[in-house]
Parts: C-alpha cells; sequence; structure tokens
C-alpha cells in the first residue's frame, strides 16, 4: 500500500476588482444572472455565466419546481442553454454567484457535485481547461480546471 495525496491549487481574491478584465466581467454576468433566479421553496438564488470560445457569454439560473428534482441548478441551466446555441464552440470558463433572498453571499457559492460533473463532460468536449469561478461578496475563488473541483473525474465511457 502506498499513500497517494492530491494537491490542489487555487486563487483566492479579496474583491471582484482584483480579477482581471474578463473574469471580472463574467462575474459580474454571474451576478447579473441571479435576477432570472426562480427559487420559491429554497429562497437560495443563483446565477451563473458561461464564456465561449467565441467571445459570447450564456447566462443562466436556478429553476424550481413543486416536483422538487425536476428543478435545475443555475450552471446546468447555463451550461446546457450555452451548449445548444454554440454547439461547435468551446466553454472557456464559468462563473457562479448565489445567496439568499436574491442577496449575493460573503462566502463563493460552490457548485454541487451534479453541476461538476457536467462542466467536467464540456471540458473533455472540447479538449482544454475550463476555468470556475465562484464568486462571494467577500471573496473569489478561482480554480483553473474542473479537474481541480472535481478530482477524479468519470470519464469512463
Ligand atoms: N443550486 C444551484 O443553482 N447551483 C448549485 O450548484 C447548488 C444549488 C440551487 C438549486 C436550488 O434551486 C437551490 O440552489 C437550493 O439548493
Amino acid at each position: 500500500m502506498s499513500e497517494k495525496h492530491l494537491n490542489i491549487t487555487y486563487q483566492e481574491y479579496g474583491s471582484l476588482e482584483e480579477l482581471d478584465d474578463k473574469d471580472r466581467e463574467l462575474a459580474l454576468k454571474a451576478i447579473d444572472a441571479m435576477k432570472g433566479s426562480y427559487a420559491p421553496y429554497s429562497h437560495f438564488n443563483v446565477g451563473s455565466a458561461v464564456r465561449m470560445s467565441n467571445g459570447k457569454i450564456v447566462q443562466g439560473a436556478n429553476q424550481e419546481n413543486a416536483a422538487f428534482p425536476s428543478g435545475l441548478c443555475a450552471e446546468r441551466t447555463a451550461m446546457f442553454s450555452a451548449g445548444a446555441k454554440y454547439p461547435d464552440k468551446d466553454m472557456e470558463s464559468i462563473a457562479i454567484a448565489g445567496g439568499v433572498m436574491g442577496r449575493l453571499g460573503h462566502e463563493p457559492a460552490t457548485p454541487c457535485g451534479a453541476c461538476r460533473q457536467v462542466m467536467a463532460q464540456y471540458q473533455a468536449k472540447s479538449g482544454k481547461p475550463m476555468s470556475v469561478i465562484m464568486v462571494g461578496d467577500g471573496k473569489v475563488w478561482k480554480f483553473d480546471r474542473v479537474d481541480d473541483v472535481l478530482p477524479l473525474i468519470f470519464n469512463s465511457i
């Protein structure tokens, strides 16, 4: 037996102002997308924005449903929309912002496991790293590739 270690590196920014222009724009688009959230059950409003290789930005927001599993997270709403709209383009980056009652949380909003798996698929589809930006009021985290938020990605089929 040998013990293995996974080493994950990410960047923490103290505010949106510290991000480079492209990442700040995407983070602001994710915050803006929170307006489209429909969350009558959790009251947790999430927005997401995907930057495509053609420079377009596609937004999404969580959509809840009385039949709970029928709802969908903001990130998947954004990625599926982006994938459907620009099937031949790559997803370069995704930003996520969220908070209770439409107010951006202090801590960055972190994507659920199912959304990470979908990110992994689109990253594999493009063959290039897709960065993941998690936006909070007090800090922002940036991961340079999906592998860093979903180690040991399922890609066996
Ligand atoms: N939610 C997202 O939109 N993204 C995530 O990654 C985690 C959770 C939504 C789903 C649901 O509408 C609400 O947040 C509470 O779970």
